[in-house]
C-alpha cells in the first residue's frame, strides 16, 4: 500500500514536472495561448492546437524557445519521431553509428576494469540522455541553453511536426532522420507510456474515451497522421535531406535499415566493417530490445524530467495492438489510416 502510494505521489510530481504556471511563460506565450484552440488532454488538463498540432501549455513556451533560438547547422543530425514510434531505439542506433570509430567495448558483461578500451556510453546512460529533445530537454526552461559541449555532427531529437521545426532547421541541409509507426500500436504505446506517468487518471480516462481523442488527433503532438504526412512529402521531395523510416521495416529489415542510416547521415559502413567486423551486428545486439532493456542504467535510473527509463522498454513489439483493439476500434482506425495516408499510398 505504502508503495503504491509513494508511486502515485512520484507520478504526480513527475507530471508537475511537464507543467508551467501562466506567470512562467512569457509574455508573447501567454498571448498566444489565449488565441489557441483547447481541449482536456490525456491527463486531464488543458492542451493546445498550435500550427495545426495538440501541446502542453509549457511545451509551447519550449516549442517558441526553439523556433525563435536554436541555430541549426549544415552538419547536425535531427532524429525525429512521433510520440511512441521507437524513438529511445533510433536515438541508440544513430548514436552508436556516429560513435564506432571509438571502438567502445559493446558487451554489457566485459569487466570494464579488466579491458583496455572504454565502456560503450549506451552501457550507463539511457539514449534520451545522449541524444537530448530540442523542445523538452534543451530548450523547456530557456531560450539560450548551453550547446557548447556538443561534438560536430551534434545529434539532436525532436517530436516536432515539420511545420514547427524552427526555420533554421528547415533552411540548412542538416539531416533529419525520422521514424513512425502503425498508428494502432502507437496507441497501445502511449496508452501504457500515459498511465505510467499518471496512474491516478487512468481510473477517470479510460481507453475507448482515450481512443476517440487519437482518433480526433487531440493527443501530444497530434494528430499522428498529419504528422507523419509532414514529414513523408518531405521527403518525397528532398530524400537527400529527410530519411523516413518506419518501426516495422527496422524490426524486419535491420542489417539493411542500419546500413543505410549509416550512409544517409554520411558515416557509411566499409565493406571491412560490414562483413569481417561485423560493427553492424554489434551495434544492432547493443541497440536491441532486450539488451537495452536489461541494462542496470535502464532497468533502475531515471531522466531529470523524472520519468523512469525502463518506462521506454515495454514489449517493443510489432501488433501488440491486437491484444487490446475491439473490432469497431480497428474498423475505425483504419478508416483514417486509409483516408489519410491512402492516396499517398503510404502503408502500414
Ligand atoms: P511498446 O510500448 O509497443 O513496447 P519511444 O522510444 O518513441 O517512446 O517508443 C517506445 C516504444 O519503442 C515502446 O513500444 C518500446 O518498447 C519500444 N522500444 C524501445 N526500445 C526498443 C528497442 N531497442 N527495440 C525495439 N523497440 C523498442
Amino acid at each position: 500500500m505504502a508503495a503504491e502510494k509513494s508511486e502515485a505521489a512520484n507520478a504526480v510530481s513527475l507530471v508537475q514536472h511537464f507543467f508551467k504556471q501562466d506567470e512562467e511563460l512569457s509574455q508573447e506565450c501567454q498571448n498566444l495561448i489565449t488565441t489557441l484552440p483547447t481541449e482536456s488532454d490525456w491527463f486531464s488538463v488543458q492542451i493546445y492546437q498550435y500550427q495545426g498540432f495538440w501541446h502542453m501549455k509549457s511545451l509551447i513556451q519550449g516549442i517558441l524557445n526553439c523556433q525563435n533560438h536554436f541555430q541549426a547547422h549544415d552538419s547536425d543530425i535531427l532524429i525525429v519521431t512521433p510520440l511512441k514510434c521507437g524513438t529511445t531505439w533510433l536515438k541508440a542506433l544513430v548514436f552508436s553509428i556516429l560513435n564506432r570509430k571509438n571502438a567502445y567495448n559493446m558487451n554489457p558483461n566485459l569487466d570494464p576494469t579488466r579491458t583496455s578500451i572504454e565502456p560503450h556510453p549506451l552501457l550507463s546512460a539511457n539514449p534520451h540522455v545522449l541524444v537530448p529533445n530540442l523542445e523538452f530537454d534543451l530548450y523547456f526552461n530557456t531560450t539560450n541553453p548551453d550547446l557548447s559541449s556538443f561534438q560536430s555532427p551534434r545529434l539532436l531529437s525532436s517530436h516536432l511536426p515539420y511545420v514547427s521545426l524552427p526555420e533554421s532547421v528547415k533552411q540548412s541541409r542538416c539531416k533529419i532522420v525520422y521514424l513512425c509507426r502503425n498508428p494502432k500500436d502507437v496507441f497501445v504505446s502511449l496508452w501504457h507510456f500515459m498511465n505510467r506517468l499518471r496512474p491516478e487518471v487512468e481510473e477517470l480516462n479510460t481507453m475507448e474515451y482515450l481512443f476517440e481523442k487519437f482518433c480526433r488527433g487531440v493527443t501530444f503532438f497530434g494528430p499522428f497522421w498529419d504528422h507523419v504526412l509532414g514529414y513523408y512529402k518531405e521527403s518525397l521531395e528532398r530524400p537527400e535531406r529527410i530519411m523516413f523510416l518506419k518501426y516495422k521495416e527496422l524490426k524486419s529489415e535491420p542489417v539493411r535499415v542500419l546500413k543505410d542510416l549509416g550512409k544517409f547521415i554520411g558515416y557509411t559502413f566499409s565493406e571491412k566493417e560490414e562483413n569481417n567486423g561485423d560493427v553492424v551486428g554489434d551495434i544492432l545486439r547493443l541497440c536491441s530490445f532486450e539488451s537495452l532493456r536489461n541494462l542496470e542504467v535502464n532497468k533502475s535510473g531515471k531522466l531529470d524530467s523524472g520519468v523512469e527509463n525502463k518506462a521506454y522498454f515495454r514489449r517493443g513489439e510489432v501488433g501488440d495492438w491486437k491484444n487490446f483493439f475491439t473490432i469497431d476500434m480497428i474498423k475505425q482506425i483504419e478508416a483514417i489510416t486509409e483516408d489519410k495516408f491512402g492516396k499517398h499510398g503510404l502503408k502500414f
